[in-house]
């Protein structure tokens, strides 16, 4: 009988400097990390707010301009063709990468923003009156609020929402209450830009399907970190935000299930989304179009499909697991730090980590680590609401958050950083 050899299994430290040593290699594919600020060398940690972006996705920007800049769809000569070709490419590279079933189905819209907005509008006013209610939940970012309260307002359809456990988890069990045959629309995100929290989508959307209610997704923090499936988690849209996962500002995805957005009317009117046009009516383009009026962000959404294959390259699963054996680190050097305070425990938690040192307002801590060279986010980050629910002191905070190129030196530095703001705020 052969002999088993048992492989010791890996510690944390081991596995977290396997993956820093990666880390380390993917920053030379980003320029903007050998700068300095303050004569220090830059320490981003903000990447929750925008990613920085590689020199692929540099290069593919400057070579639309400067080879076949032309608009998409209206020409047949060559330069439009080519544009045309790279945009559609595109849509592909994106599509595949949220393994959208169909290209078609993904829509280029401005950001997760403009996606919150287009399906409350284009879908909500068509679908909701009075009586009826969109779920929420007390964790979500303002785009993925205020989108549904204008909504509720024009059609007199309620808001609900569910709370938050002190870990930073929804109270799931509220549910059974929450969720009823009022409810048409459940809107809520994959994972909490404040609190790093990944809700667990596909048992969310099952039961949204169960009461007959629609699931739209949120992935703005989701879809740059980790390996998002539509089919996979059931939904029937998600957003989510090219700035954020390597690729440019101004562009992002919305993805629908083909049979709703078919019924849908459109977002908004002008050229390029129309069948035909008479003075008095028009009928609408097919999707994507239908939904894509006036010249696109051409340069943008091409460069969308280099970032997604970026990504791609380096692999979702592997950037994941990069992400949670750092942030574990992360948050072992916060929890040294007298005296600070971090929001949020829940277990699979993302590399987006909101704290506050004792009674230092953030900002003041933000501008001494800006002084090291270290740039961190500090306020509300766009949820007041899920700041007063746990009570923040002065409503906002501190936040940290990682991308592929971070490291543990980074961390270290943030930790002195930290300590080094305590001893001058004398705390
Ligand atoms: C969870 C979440 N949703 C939505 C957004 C909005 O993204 P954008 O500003 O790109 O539209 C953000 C941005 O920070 C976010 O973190």
């Amino acid at each position: 009988m052969s002999e088993i050899v048992m492989m010791p299994r890996q510690t944390d430290a081991e596995i977290l400097s396997v993956y820093d040593e990666q880390a380390q290699k993917i920053r030379d594919d980003f320029p903007i990390l050998c700068r300095e600020v303050h004569h220090k060398p830059l320490v981003y940690l903000d990447n929750a707010a925008t990613s920085q972006k590689p020199q692929v996705v540099l290069d593919a920007l400057n070579d639309y301009y400067v080879r076949y800049n032309a608009n998409v769809h209206r020409g047949i000569h060559t330069l439009s063709e080519e544009a045309t070709n790279a945009y559609e490419d595109s849509r592909v590279k994106v599509a595949r990468f949220i393994n959208a079933p169909d290209p078609h189905t993904l829509i280029f819209v401005r950001s997760t923003t403009e996606a919150v907005n287009l399906v409350a509008q284009a879908w909500g006013r068509a679908h909701l009156h009075k009586g009826h209610e969109i779920l929420l939940s007390v964790m979500e970012h303002h785009s993925n609020l205020v989108p549904w309260q204008i909504l509720a307002n024009q059609v007199g359809a309620k808001l609900r929402f569910l709370d938050v456990r002190e870990d930073g988890s929804l109270k799931l069990e509220d549910l059974s209450v929450k969720l009823t045959e009022r409810t048409k629309m459940v809107a809520l995100t994959h994972m909490s830009n404040m609190l790093g929290t990944v809700n667990p989508i596909k048992e969310i959307a099952m039961a949204a399907h169960n009461v007959g209610a629609m699931m739209f997704v949120d992935a703005a923090q989701s879809v740059p970190h980790m390996a998002v499936d539509v089919q996979a988690l059931e939904c029937d849209f998600l957003a989510f935000s090219g700035h954020k996962m390597c690729g440019p500002t101004g562009i992002g995805g919305l993805w629908g299930r083909r049979s709703i957005l078919e019924s849908m009317e459109p977002f908004m009117g002008g050229g390029s989304m129309i069948g035909e046009v008479h003075l008095d009516y028009s009928t609408w383009a097919d999707i994507p179009e239908k939904f894509e009026a006036g010249t696109p962000n051409i340069a943008h959404a091409i460069v969308f499909g280099v970032a997604a294959e970026y990504l791609s390259g380096i692999g979702m699963d592997h950037i994941r697991a990069h992400e949670e054996a750092l942030t574990l680190y992360l948050i072992e050097r916060l929890q040294e730090i007298d005296g600070l305070t971090i929001y949020g425990s829940a277990p699979g938690r993302g590399a987006a980590v909101s704290f506050n040192l004792d009674d230092v307002h953030p900002s003041d801590l933000a501008i001494i680590l800006d002084r090291e060279g270290i740039a961190i986010r500090s306020g509300h980050h766009c949820t007041q609401p899920l700041h007063r629910a746990m009570n923040i002191k002065y409503g906002s905070s501190a936040r940290a958050s990682l991308y592929i190129y971070n490291t543990i030196d980074e961390v270290d530095k943030l930790a002195a950083g930290i300590q080094k703001a305590r001893r001058f705020f004398g705390t």
